[in-house]
């Protein structure tokens, strides 16, 4: 037979575990749920469509920030921009499509180059050579008065389909 403080004590122990348990559920959903979410960006102004020449790929930096669930970060970041006619432009991510170097514009050989493992990539970022698996990616590009808009995406690299990440 339980006895009366027994009892009492029973009661409060499942009490308390069900508050607690009340508490818990939504205090975790708010702590993790950003972490979950896909990291943010929007449209980032990269200046006017003037700077750019065609058939010119040129080297575009801009400061983007991203949240990342909580964290909140501010980066230098660049990209390349290929102006084809008046409204027509490309703009690709810098991240090479094999293993994810840096790759740059050679103008004399009139092709992007990525040091790393030797892939070539036309200006229409096909790939010429090299082990890249896929074209350099592109980016959403958008022209507004006069100036360049882009959203700044990463995709994984190595892979034959484009995956944003
Ligand atoms: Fe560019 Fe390998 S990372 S060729």
């Amino acid at each position: 037979m339980i006895s009366r403080r027994g009892f009492f004590e029973t009661v409060i122990a499942v009490v308390a575990g069900v508050v607690g348990l009340g508490l818990s559920i939504p205090l975790a959903g708010y702590s993790i749920w950003p972490a979950l979410k896909k990291r943010e960006t929007g449209w980032v102004d990269l200046g006017p469509i003037e700077q750019l020449k065609s058939g010119e790929p040129k080297q575009l930096e801009f400061l983007a920030t991203q949240m990342d669930g909580w964290l909140k970060t501010s980066i230098t970041q660049w990209v390349w921009a290929v102006r084809h006619s008046d409204e027509e432009i490309t703009v690709y991510s810098p991240i090479c499509t094999h293993l994810g170097c840096g790759y740059h514009w050679d103008p004399g050989e009139g092709q992007f180059a990525c040091p790393c493992h030797g892939s070539i990539f036309s200006i229409d970022g096909k790939v010429l050579a090299g082990p890249a698996p896929r074209p350099l990616d592109t980016l959403p590009v958008k022209i507004e008065n006069g100036r360049l808009f882009i959203t700044y995406e990463q995709f994984k690299s190595g892979t034959k389909e484009k995956v944003a990440i």
